[in-house]
């Protein structure tokens, strides 16, 4: 559920016209709705209740400061994968203890940055960084909470570019080496194994593969238990998927998931915490964009927009599907009419809908991309110098720009020419 209806035949983010919001910020822009990013939020704090529990967004789905600060006030951590994330969490007031640091790669700096600041824990992914996170933690003279990730080997069923609990992927430790590098983790100076960690991957429409990982970790809790570790707090990622059409099967409910980690994981008495990011963010966001022309070609209209694969990679990158809806309610009986829904960039992979059924639409109208609050603006770049859009936030009847639109003289003049020129 989403609050981008329609009500007297216009689409509105909860008491705000769209086309209100396209007058005053131009097109195309994302926006989000404060009142469905809570009701996520909360559908997994409900799903939880009973446990000791912390949910960590996963805020590289959106990670606008404003978005962070209405999810940190409800209660959220953050799950953070990058120095960038973390200083940007910080900023918007997210106390270091409920920063969980995630990501293959951590360097160094970022280590050292997040152990300055503050982290509720690392979530190591090697050996190899587990012994830069004791050697930063100890030059600091500091103890960095950690958990290892290990990977479950299991098949979340999604799309391959983001599934990530193959044995073949390149996420965490193989759960068949957990005792080993455990062992290797309570030798080290400057450590304190704190739990377990999991992610399998993003967008599991089932719940199935959450429950074989979920019964794996459950093993792994009691055996690390027995060998001496103080497991106390499990991670279990994120990757609960959203319904991206309206007309095919709903996934899992929040509810339901958090049954099942109840059910699998319950009887072990640790500290649950999840690192949601698409259930939370992605319904809670459109992006808007406005027709530039409707081109006849060969067999088939375009509808040329202002907004392209630069501002929504998704369709280009996963051939994601997003509902696009006009922000004029079409009238009852209105005969749709196929079109290929494209935008200005030089590439036919820029490209997000083809055939897709519309009312009849003209130059200028506005249609909105439901859906794309969850790696939308987050993924954006300014392929062919089109500067990144505007973020918007609505609460209620208000509205306010989040982010604005930068001028081309800012994108221009960051390039630095050398002297020899
Ligand atoms: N935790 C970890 C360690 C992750 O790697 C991810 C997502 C999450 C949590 C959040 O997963 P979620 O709840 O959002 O499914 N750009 C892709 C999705 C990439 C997901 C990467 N990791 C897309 O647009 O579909």
């Amino acid at each position: 559920m989403d609050h981008f209806l329609y009500r007297d035949g216009a689409l509105y983010a909860e008491d705000v016209p769209i086309a209100e919001i396209a007058a005053a910020v131009g097109t195309p822009f994302y926006v989000y709705s404060t009142a469905t990013l809570l009701r996520h939020y909360r559908l997994f704090d409900e799903a939880l209740d009973g446990t000791d529990h912390l949910i960590c967004y996963a805020m590289k789905a959106a990670s606008n400061q404003a978005i962070l600060k209405t999810l940190a006030q409800a209660g959220a951590g953050m799950d953070v994968v990058s120095g960038g994330e973390y200083l940007r969490a910080r900023a918007a007031g997210v106390p270091g203890d409920r920063i969980v640091f995630s990501g293959v790669g951590k360097t160094a700096d970022e280590i050292r940055m997040a152990l300055m600041g503050g982290v509720r824990q690392f979530n190591v992914e090697s050996e190899p960084e587990m012994e830069v996170i004791s050697a930063v933690a100890t030059e600091l003279g500091v103890t960095a909470p950690i958990t290892v990730r290990v990977n479950p080997d299991v098949d979340a069923r999604t799309h391959a570019k983001i599934a990530t609990g193959k044995s073949e992927n390149k996420f965490g430790i193989p759960i068949a080496r957990a005792s080993q590098v455990y062992a290797r983790a309570a030798s080290l100076p400057g450590l304190e194994v704190v739990g377990i960690d999991v992610h399998i991957g993003s967008q599991l429409t089932v719940l199935e593969p959450f429950e074989q990982a979920y019964r794996k970790v459950a093993e792994l809790t009691e055996r690390l238990r027995s060998e001496g570790h103080d497991i106390r707090r499990l991670d279990l990622g994120g990757g609960l998927g959203i319904p991206y059409t309206r007309s095919n099967e709903a996934p899992p409910l929040p509810l339901e998931y958090g049954q099942l980690i109840k059910d699998t994981l319950g009887h072990l008495g640790c500290e649950i915490e999840i690192e949601p990011g698409r259930l939370i963010a992605g319904n809670a966001g459109l992006m808007v964009s406005r027709v530039i022309y409707v081109k006849s070609g060969e067999g088939r209209d375009f509808l040329i927009l202002d907004g392209a694969m630069n501002d929504l990679i998704r369709p280009a990158m996963y051939e994601a599907h997003h509902d696009i809806v006009p922000v004029l309610e079409p009238a009852p009986g209105t005969e749709m009419q196929p079109y290929d829904i494209v935008g200005p960039v030089c590439e036919t992979g820029d490209t997000f809908a083809k055939q897709r059924h519309m009312p009849p639409l003209a130059a200028d109208d506005l249609i909105a991309f439901r859906s794309a609050g969850a790696y939308g603006a987050v993924m954006a770049s300014e392929y062919n110098t089109r500067p990144l859009i505007p973020e918007v936030l609505v609460r209620g009847d208000q509205f306010a720009v989040i982010r604005a639109r930068p001028t081309f003289d800012e994108i221009i003049n960051r390039d630095t020419i050398p002297e020899w020129l």
